[in-house]
C-alpha cells in the first residue's frame, strides 16, 4: 500500500518517498491496522496517559474572549516595556522561543525594536543572569514567569533574582503592572506568590504537560507580546487539526505517516533522527522539537534519539559524520518553499570568483538546490530522508507545523509502547537537585 500525501495547498505536505526505500516493500500494508488503532486510542482517550489530552482539542476551542484576555496583558506590557524577560525551562520557554525566533528579523536587537522578548530561568548560570541584570537596569522592562508546577528550580531561582531587580526599580507597587504569571490553577510557590502579590495571572490547564504547550497561553502571551498574530497561529494549528482529525487512515494522516515511518526506521536501527532546516531562524524550532520527542519518547530504555542541524553550516562539520560515519540515523528535513526576501547574485567583472554564471540567481534559488543537492548526497550515502515542505515561514504554517509534531509525537510515543505524557526522568533530576541543595543549606 502506499500513502499519499494530503494535496491541498493550505496544508504543509510531507513526503517520505526517500525513506520507504530503505524499509522492507509491504510493511506500510502489515502495520497499517495497528498505525489506526493508535489514532484512534489517542481521540478516544484511552492509552497510556489519556489524563494528559488537553492539547487535543486545545487550538479550536479557544474563544475571542481568550485572545482578547491574552492580547490586552501583553498590550500592557507593550506599552511600558522596552524588554520583557520571559522566565521559564523546557516547555515553559521553548514553544514560545521556537516560534518568537522563526518569525523575527534575526538582528531585531540592533533594530531598537521593542520590545524585546528575551528568556531567562533556563539555566543556572551566573554570567547570563548577571549580563542581564546590567542591561536591565539601563531599560524599561517587565516579567513574565511560567511554571507550570510553579516550583523549578531554575524559574524560581531566575524568578527571585529579577522580580527583586525590578522591585528595587519600580517599587514592589508598580510591579503589578510588570509582572505576569503563567501557573496552574492551584498549588506550588508561584501560585503562592501570585495570590500574596496581586500579579495578573494566567493559567494553564492541568490536561496540559509542559511540552504540549505552545498553543496555550504558555505560548501564546510571550509571541503577542513579541507582536506576532497569535490568531494566525491558533487558524494553522486548527486547520491541521481537522485535517488530521477527519483522516484517521493512515493513507491520508500525515502526523501517523510520519510516526510510523520513524518507528520503522528505528527498527532497522535508525536510532537517531536529525531535524535538518536550511534557515537558521529555525534553530530553536529545533529545540522545541527535540524537547518534545525527547521526553515524550525517552524512557524505559527506548526511544528515538533526536537531535538537529542547521545547513548548510552544519555541512561543514557533522555532514562529514552524516554522509560516511555510523549508518544509525536518518533526516526529517524542514523544506521552507518560500521567502519574501529576493537577494540576487551581482554581476562582477572581474569575476575573479568565477560567480558570474550565477548572476541574478537568488539566495533563495541558491539553497533550495543545496537542499536538493545534499538531499540526494545523504541518500546515496545510506540515510533516509523525509521531508515536510512549508510554503512560507509565517505564523498559520508554525500553528500547522507545531500541531503536525505533537499529533505525531503522541502517535509515535504510543507505537512505541511509551506513555508519551510523563516525563519520570525529569522529575528525578529536578529531585535531586533539590535534595543536594537543602543538603548544603544544612
Ligand atoms: O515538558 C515538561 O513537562 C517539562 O519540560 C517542563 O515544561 C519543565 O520541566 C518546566 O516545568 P514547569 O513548567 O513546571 O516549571
Amino acid at each position: 500500500m502506499k500513502m499519499s500525501a494530503i494535496s491541498t495547498d493550505k496544508i504543509i505536505k510531507f513526503n517520505y518517498d526517500n525513506a520507504l526505500s530503505f524499509l522492507e516493500p509491504n510493511v506500510l500494508s502489515l502495520r497499517c491496522n495497528e498505525v489506526e488503532q493508535k489514532v484512534k486510542d489517542l481521540y478516544n482517550g484511552v492509552g497510556k496517559g489519556n489524563d494528559k489530552l488537553g492539547w487535543i482539542d486545545l487550538p479550536t476551542t479557544l474563544t475571542e474572549t481568550d485572545f482578547s484576555q491574552i492580547k490586552n496583558i501583553a498590550d500592557d506590557l507593550r506599552n511600558i516595556c522596552e524588554v520583557v524577560v520571559v522566565i521559564g525551562v523546557g516547555g515553559s520557554y521553548l514553544g514560545a522561543k521556537a516560534v518568537i525566533d522563526a518569525l523575527s528579523d534575526t538582528f531585531a536587537h540592533l533594530n531598537n525594536t521593542k520590545p524585546l522578548v528575551i528568556f531567562a530561568g533556563y539555566s543556572f548560570n551566573a554570567d547570563y543572569i548577571a549580563e542581564l541584570q546590567k542591561i536591565l537596569f539601563k531599560k524599561e522592562w517587565g516579567i513574565v514567569v511560567i511554571s507550570k508546577s510553579g516550583t523549578t528550580a531554575e524559574t524560581s531561582i531566575g524568578f527571585r533574582i529579577l522580580k527583586k531587580d525590578l522591585e528595587a526599580k519600580y517599587g514592589k507597587d508598580n510591579c503589578k503592572n510588570r509582572i505576569v504569571a503563567i501557573t496552574n490553577k492551584h498549588n506550588g510557590a508561584l501560585k503562592q506568590i501570585v495570590d500574596k502579590e496581586g500579579y495578573k495571572v494566567l493559567h494553564l490547564s492541568e490536561n496540559i504537560g509542559g511540552r504540549y504547550s505552545v498553543l496555550s497561553v504558555v505560548g501564546l502571551l510571550p509571541i503577542a507580546i513579541a507582536g506576532f498574530n497569535i490568531e494566525q497561529l491558533i487558524c494553522g494549528a486548527v486547520d491541521m487539526a481537522k485535517e488530521l482529525r477527519q483522516h484517521s487512515s493512515i493513507e491520508k494522516n500525515i502526523s501517523a505517516q510520519y510516526a510510523f515511518i520513524r518507528n520503522e526506521l528505528f527498527r532497522k536501527g535508525k536510532n537517531i533522527e536529525i531535524l535538518v532546516n536550511y534557515n537558521p531562524k529555525l534553530h530553536y524550532f529545533a529545540e522545541w522539537w527535540k524537547q518534545l520527542f525527547a521526553e515524550s519518547e525517552g524512557k524505559e530504555l527506548k526511544g528515538i534519539y533526536p537531535t538537529s542541524a542547521n545547513f548548510t553550516s552544519d555541512l561543514h562539520s557533522i555532514g562529514q559524520y552524516i554522509q560516511q560515519g555510523q549508518r544509525i540515523m536518518f533526516e526529517t528535513v524542514l523544506s521552507i518553499k518560500a521567502s519574501d526576501n529576493k537577494v540576487t547574485i551581482p554581476n562582477d567583472d572581474n569575476n575573479f570568483d568565477e560567480l558570474n554564471y550565477l548572476t541574478d540567481k537568488t539566495l533563495s534559488d541558491i539553497n533550495g538546490i543545496a537542499e536538493q543537492g545534499t538531499t540526494k548526497a545523504h541518500i546515496d550515502g545510506g540515510v533516509p530522508n523525509m521531508r515536510l515542505e512549508i510554503p512560507e515561514l509565517n505564523e498559520y504554517f508554525l500553528g500547522q507545523l507545531i500541531y503536525f509534531f505533537q499529533m505525531a509525537c503522541a502517535i509515535s510515543g504510543y507505537l512505541m509502547g511509551v506513555n508519551p505524557f510523563d516525563q519520570p526522568g525529569v522529575e528525578d533530576y529536578k529531585k535531586n537537585v533539590s535534595d543536594l541543595l537543602h543538603r548544603n543549606d544544612k
